[in-house]
């Protein structure tokens, strides 16, 4: 039988209880579909870091790269100053585990409330593939003359071709593998790159051309689209059913997949991975640690619980990964009464219970 070594961080505020749910899932579907998982807790976050001032303890990468996926809940504590804990903890597991993609869905699940009139789960129904190792994250500029009135801030968004490509590449073969032909919703697959050619003449003007020699060599059969981020946001707006599979750089795809999380119903569903394809992956709820609700058992886990699915089906497991992603759709469309935290109808364990009975079923 098949073992999988999970590393689960809980985090922050509800972090922890989400989490919860999300393994209660997962052994759910282990029992079910013949799978074994092993689990470490890591205690990584806010509360730790106010307790010992470690915020990752050396060696802790070394200890969660033996693992096959990890699972966390939430970063962000509101005693502790923002940037300190996504910096030390998020952002540096996502580049020191070298997880250059981030993995996020737009779906709107069937009985979710969407801001979107007149759009359904039909129309949003699409993928950001956002880069995750580089851009503006990675630290280049600085400030100068701090303090002065001749004060100089940088901050520079800075590209390689081998960051561009192997995250173009993934994009491609994920489009060709789970775009809207291969889904079969669709009549082809579609790649589109979102960018700012029109402003950022240098990083996306490689982008571009990086984007269009891989497809034209290796991806023929797969249509190519380009967007301008502003209009993206239009569009994801206004016409979310033109999109398949969206590519783009590692800021604009921060800002537009909030904006996605929105239309599929938010926080209480949106779910993301940190992929590495070679290495070490790690999957979360996009959502934040959300303090006011923090153990009242009101928060919604099914981000979470999506979050798993998502890392059951990178690690291979795709019979499971489908029977929890219908689970979640069985949930939405008949028993829950709203996703916002204290107005489901349900505590948070009661919906892990409803997901986790459906699975096994
Ligand atoms: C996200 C978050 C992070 C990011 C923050 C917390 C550093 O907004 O995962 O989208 O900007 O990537
Ligand atoms: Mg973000």
């Amino acid at each position: 039988m098949k073992t999988y070594k999970i590393a689960v961080m809980g985090g922050d505020g509800t972090g922890p209880e989400v989490t919860v749910e999300a393994v209660k899932v997962m052994d759910a579907a282990a029992a079910k579909f013949g799978f074994k998982t092993e689990q470490t807790e890591f205690d990584f976050g806010g509360e730790r870091y106010k307790r010992t001032g470690e915020i990752l303890p050396d060696g802790a990468v070394a200890e969660l790269q033996k693992h096959d996926a990890i699972l966390l809940g939430a970063i962000g504590h509101p005693d502790v100053k923002p940037g300190i804990l996504e910096k030390g903890l998020l952002l540096r597991m996502r580049f020191e585990l070298d997880q250059y993609i981030n993995l996020r869905p737009v779906r709107l699940f069937p009985g979710v409330f969407t801001p979107i009139k007149d759009k359904g789960p039909q129309e949003i129904d699409y993928v950001v593939v956002r880069e995750n190792s580089g851009d503006i994250y990675t630290g280049s500029g600085g400030l100068m003359m701090k303090d002065t009135p001749h004060e100089v801030a940088t901050q520079t968004a800075v590209y390689t071709r081998f960051q561009v490509d192997r995250c173009l590449k993934y994009a491609y073969e994920y489009a060709r593998k789970y775009g809207k032909k291969a889904r079969g919703v669709g009549k082809e697959n579609t790649l589109a790159l979102v960018g700012k050619t029109n402003v950022l003449t240098f990083v996306y003007d490689l982008w571009e051309r990086a984007f269009h020699e891989m497809g034209q060599k290796d991806y023929p059969e797969i249509r190519r689209d380009y967007y301008h981020v502003d209009a993206c946001c239009m569009w994801m707006v206004k016409n979310p059913e033109w999109f398949d599979v969206l590519v783009t750089g590692n800021l604009f795809g921060d800002i537009i997949t909030d904006l996605g999380a929105m239309t599929q119903g938010g926080m209480g569903i949106a779910a993301g991975g940190n992929i590495n394809p070679d290495g070490v992956s790690m999957f979360e709820p996009i959502g934040g640690s959300a303090p006011k609700y923090t153990g009242q058992g009101v928060i919604n886990p099914l981000a979470a619980i999506c979050a798993m699915q998502m890392m059951l089906q990178t690690l291979g497991e795709e019979k499971a990964s489908q029977k929890i992603e219908e689970a979640v759709k069985y949930v939405t469309a008949n028993k829950l009464k709203s996703l916002a935290a204290g107005k489901m109808g349900y505590s948070t364990s009661q919906v892990g219970d409803l997901v986790a009975e459906k699975v096994a079923d």
